[in-house]
C-alpha cells in the first residue's frame, strides 16, 4: 500500500503508473502525481511532521517517492523571518520572508533537486540532467554527485559567473548553448528523448520535480503554527513553483492540516522578460517572449512551461502579478539586505521589488499578513551586484586617516540627519 497511484494528466484526467513520463499520450497535457489522499489523510498529523527530520523530508508523506533511498544534503527546513523593518519600509504590518538562500546549493532549486533525483534513483536511471538557467545546475550538479550518478546540464552561454563556478565544482558535464534557456531546454529535451534511461529533472520527470516546491507551503504553514498567510509573493520563471505553492496550500486542507487554503497569490518577472506577469496584467494568453535580456537571469524563460497554469492559479486566488525593472530589481536587492541582512541575488530582488509595486498599486493591502519567497542568494551574482556599488575607499592604517575620511560625512549626518549611505561605509 502506498500513497502514490500513478501520474494523471491534468487536463483530460488520463491515468499512468508512476514512470519517467511527463506528457498525456491521449491529449497532449501535463501529468501530475496522483496520491490517495484518503491513504495520506489516516497517516498524517501535525505531531508526526515534528518529529520527522529538519528537512524537506518531514514532509515525506505528501512527495512522490515509494522507497526510504533518499539523496538529501539537507534542503529546506528554513528560517521563516519576521520582516519588521522591510515591513515598515513598505508600510505592511505584518510581513514574513521565506529565505531559500540558505539552502545547501543556495537556492530553492534544492528541493525539488532532492525530491527528483530520489525519484530518479528509484526508477534507477543512468544519469540525471537539466535544462537550467543557473540555480538548478547547481542544484542537480550537487546531488547527483552525492548520488554518483554522472550529469548532463544545459545552460544559456550568458548567465552569471557566479553561478557556472558553483556548478563546475560539482564535476558535471555542463554544456553551454549559444542562445537563450529556452534554446538550451529545447537541447535537453531532445537529448532526453534519445536517451529514455537519463532522467532530465525538469523535462522528463517534471511530474516528480514539481512536488519538490510544495514544501515552501507546508514550511510556511508549519512556522506560523498551521495557519496559513493572506497573500504570498513568489518569483516565477516557468511558473512552475508558483503552481507547486498553490497546490501546496490546498493540499494540507485538504488533509485537514490547516483550516483554509484561502492564499492570494502574486507573482513577479522582470519586465524584460514577463510572459506570465503580461498574461495577468492584460487577463490575455501568455504570449511567449523571443529576445530578452535582464539581470534577473535566472527568471529569463521566455517560453514558461507552467505559464498558463501559473496565471490561472494567480487570477482565481484573486492576486495580481508585477513585472519590475531591472533598476527596480537592483534597489529592491539592496532594501532587503539593508533593513532585513539577506542577500538575494536578482530573483529576490524581483520578488521584493514585485511586493513593492503591489503594495503601492493596492493589490496588498497594509493589514495583510504577507509572505515573501525569497529563493536565491546574493553571492552567486556578485559580477550584477558590484555595478550597483562603490568600492571601498583605501587608506593607510592610521587613525587620522580614518578621522579624515569621516569627520565631514559625520557632520552632515549630525545636522541634516541625513544617513550615510551603505557604499560610503568602509567594509
Ligand atoms: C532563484 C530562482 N527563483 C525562482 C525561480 C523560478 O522558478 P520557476 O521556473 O519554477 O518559476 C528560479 C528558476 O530558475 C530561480 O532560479
Ligand atoms: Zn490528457
Amino acid at each position: 500500500m502506498s500513497h502514490v497511484i500513478g501520474l494523471k494528466c491534468r487536463e483530460c484526467g488520463a491515468e499512468y503508473p508512476a514512470i519517467i513520463q511527463n506528457t498525456c499520450y491521449e491529449c497532449f497535457g501535463p501529468l501530475e502525481v496522483n496520491y490517495d489522499w484518503d491513504y495520506i489523510r489516516d497517516h498524517i498529523s501535525k505531531e508526526k511532521i515534528a518529529s520527522g527530520p529538519k528537512s524537506i523530508w518531514r514532509y515525506k508523506d505528501l512527495l512522490p517517492l515509494e522507497s526510504e533511498k533518499r539523496i538529501d544534503l539537507g534542503a529546506g527546513f528554513n528560517t521563516l523571518h519576521h520582516a519588521q523593518r522591510l515591513g515598515a519600509a513598505l508600510g505592511l504590518d505584518e510581513l514574513y520572508i521565506l529565505d531559500e538562500s540558505v539552502n545547501p546549493t543556495n537556492s530553492f532549486k534544492d528541493r525539488v533537486t532532492s525530491v527528483a533525483i530520489s525519484k530518479a534513483i528509484e526508477f534507477d536511471v543512468k544519469a540525471v540532467g537539466c535544462a537550467s538557467t543557473g540555480n538548478l545546475a547547481a542544484a542537480v550538479g550537487a546531488h547527483a554527485a552525492k548520488a554518483g550518478l554522472p550529469a548532463y546540464i544545459f545552460i544559456p552561454a550568458t548567465i552569471e559567473l557566479g553561478k557556472i563556478v558553483q556548478m563546475l565544482v560539482y564535476g558535471p558535464n555542463v554544456i553551454a548553448v549559444e542562445g537563450t534557456y529556452d534554446d538550451a531546454n529545447r537541447l535537453a529535451s531532445e537529448v532526453a528523448d534519445s536517451h529514455p534511461d537519463w532522467a532530465f529533472v525538469n523535462i522528463n520527470i517534471r511530474p516528480y520535480y514539481t512536488e519538490g516546491s510544495k514544501t515552501l507551503a507546508y514550511e510556511t504553514a508549519e512556522q506560523l503554527n498551521w495557519e496559513t498567510p493572506d497573500h504570498v509573493v513568489v518569483p516565477m520563471a516557468s511558473g512552475a513553483l508558483l503552481c507547486a505553492i498553490s497546490r501546496g496550500y490546498k493540499e494540507l486542507e485538504r488533509v485537514g492540516l490547516v483550516e483554509s487554503a484561502d492564499v492570494k497569490l502574486s507573482g513577479s518577472q522582470p519586465l524584460n522578460c514577463s510572459p506570465i506577469s503580461c498574461a495577468v496584467q492584460k487577463d490575455s494568453e501568455v504570449v511567449p517572449v523571443r529576445n530578452y535580456e535582464t539581470v534577473a537571469h535566472s527568471l529569463a524563460i521566455g517560453n514558461p512551461a507552467d505559464g498558463y497554469y501559473a496565471k490561472q492559479a494567480i487570477l482565481s486566488s484573486g492576486g495580481y502579478a508585477a513585472s519590475p525593472t531591472d533598476a527596480e530589481i537592483i534597489e529592491a536587492i539592496h532594501l532587503l539586505a539593508r533593513t532585513e541582512g539577506i542577500f538575494t541575488e536578482p530573483a529576490g530582488g524581483t520578488t521584493v521589488a514585485g511586493l513593492k509595486k503591489l503594495v503601492e498599486s493596492g493589490h496588498i493591502q497594509h493589514d495583510e499578513r504577507v509572505v515573501v519567497y525569497v529563493t536565491g542568494n546574493g553571492l552567486k551574482a556578485q559580477d550584477t551586484l558590484l555595478k550597483s556599488l562603490q568600492r571601498p575607499p583605501v587608506i593607510k592604517p592610521m587613525l587620522s586617516e580614518f578621522e579624515q575620511l569621516t569627520a565631514p560625512k559625520l557632520e552632515i549626518h549630525k545636522h541634516e540627519a541625513v544617513p550615510l549611505a551603505h557604499a560610503h561605509i568602509a567594509q
